[in-house]
């Protein structure tokens, strides 16, 4: 991940915030903004306040009871002053049961809702946190493995919008000693699988240039959706499309494009 120390900086979705103290320690910087989903007591609960202290006691502005889809939790956040904004392996909180997953879902799965929860972010940090004049880029690391690779991060997450893909680079946890990837909900560090970091703006030039790469995948006479490929022949094509993964994927589409044409849709 290439962080350029005069970015002011807003991190999202933080779980026990030790991504944005190692961010701050190790990467300096010009300014930083952390955030965290739970409230201060829930986070306190779970992970206990160490990074919390650590940021505060430098001045870092940290605010709980962050959500990115939801202005009315923004509080002092200071609008359109950023550089970059991150989402460090998001995915959306645990339902309590299924009676309230079948309240809140309206009738989408989990692999549309998450999606979804990604280009919200996409679209309110280019309209809310992003500074017009300023670098202008958001990043989201995530896994290449189910289900998150089951996203299409990146290809489905800008559709019919004027943000630009730009590419990926590999996420070295070792540049962010002391960062423990969390789970949702439960005081455990996820496996450190290795992360990518995608990266998109609303400017039409890649300002991160060859540091940023694209999957081959993405070219023509592969299986974008499979990230499989390229296919020898039309029959070798045509066999990967009747493959059970494939179909399950293009239901995934379908229930993508459904959502984006509901009234839910950003
Ligand atoms: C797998 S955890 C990763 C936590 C942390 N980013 C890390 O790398 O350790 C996913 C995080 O996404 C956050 N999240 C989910 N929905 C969110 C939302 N609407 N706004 C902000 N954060 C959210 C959760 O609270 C959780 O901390």
């Amino acid at each position: 991940m290439y962080i350029d120390p005069q970015w002011r900086i807003l991190t999202v979705g933080d779980g026990d915030l030790s991504f944005s103290a190692s961010l701050l320690k190790y990467h300096q910087p010009q300014q930083l903004t952390a955030t965290v989903y739970d409230q201060l007591a829930e986070l306190v609960q779970k992970y206990g306040d160490q990074h919390y202290r650590e940021l505060c006691n430098e001045q870092c502005s940290v605010l709980t009871g962050f959500d990115v889809t939801r202005t009315d939790s923004w509080g002092k956040l200071t609008k359109n002053s950023f550089d970059l904004v991150i989402f460090q392996f998001p995915l959306l909180p645990g339902f309590n049961s299924r009676e309230e997953f079948e309240q809140k879902c309206g009738g989408f799965g989990l692999n549309a809702l998450n999606r979804a929860l990604l280009r919200t972010f996409l679209l309110n940090s280019v309209e809310h946190f992003l500074d017009p004049d300023g670098a202008g880029l958001c990043y989201i690391t995530s896994k290449d493995v189910k289900p998150y690779r089951e996203w299409s991060i990146e290809t489905s997450l800008i559709q019919n919008t004027k943000l630009h893909y730009y590419g990926s680079m590999p996420f070295d946890i070792e540049r962010f000693p002391g960062y423990r990837i969390r789970n949702v909900d439960r005081d455990k560090h996820v496996k450190d699988t290795k992360g990518i970091t995608y990266v998109w703006g609303p400017k039409a030039e890649n300002l991160l240039g060859d540091r940023l790469s694209k999957a081959k995948y993405l070219n023509k006479g592969y299986c974008a959706l499979c990230r499989t490929g390229p296919f020898a022949s039309d029959r070798d094509k045509q066999e990967h499309e009747q493959a059970r993964k494939h179909q399950q994927m293009l239901d995934y589409e379908r229930q993508w494009q459904q959502y984006l044409s509901s009234d839910l849709s950003f």
